[in-house]
């Protein structure tokens, strides 16, 4: 009797922190995929786009302060081929329209310099 009441309060006990555990990651998962963004932005976008976000050369445009749904179309032209461009071609392939969302808002409320 008493094995069966310890038992259970261990399986109560385990589903809260599954319970607590799921909750944590939501939050979690919101707040780094802002975080995201700016991580592609640094690692990947700025090798081309510039340290500054403030274009680099004659051939990459500055993108930062553009607006939000013009930078999310562009991209998702460039995923999807309808806007040619061999090097954001390859870039953006694999991104979810989710993760190019994330990133029109990361550069769309960006600042130069940051
Ligand atoms: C290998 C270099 C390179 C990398 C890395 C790169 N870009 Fe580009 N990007 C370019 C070039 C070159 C252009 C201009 C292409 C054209 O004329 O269509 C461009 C154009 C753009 C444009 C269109 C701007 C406009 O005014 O129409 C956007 C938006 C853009 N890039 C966003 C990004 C984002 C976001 C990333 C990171 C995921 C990124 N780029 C990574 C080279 C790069």
């Amino acid at each position: 009797m008493i094995e069966r009441t310890l038992s259970r309060i261990v399986v109560i006990y385990s589903l809260s922190f599954v319970m607590f555990g799921l909750s944590g990651c939501s939050v979690l998962s919101k707040k780094t995929e802002a975080e995201t963004a700016a991580n592609t932005a640094y690692y990947v976008c700025s090798g081309c786009h510039g340290p500054d976000n403030v274009r680099v050369n004659f051939m990459t445009p500055t993108i930062i302060g553009q607006k939000k749904g013009y930078l999310a179309a562009t991209l998702r032209d460039y995923r999807d081929k309808k806007r040619i461009e061999p090097l954001m071609n390859g870039v953006v392939a694999s991104l979810s329209d989710h993760e190019i969302e994330s990133l029109a808002a990361y550069y769309a409320n960006g600042k130069r310099g940051n």
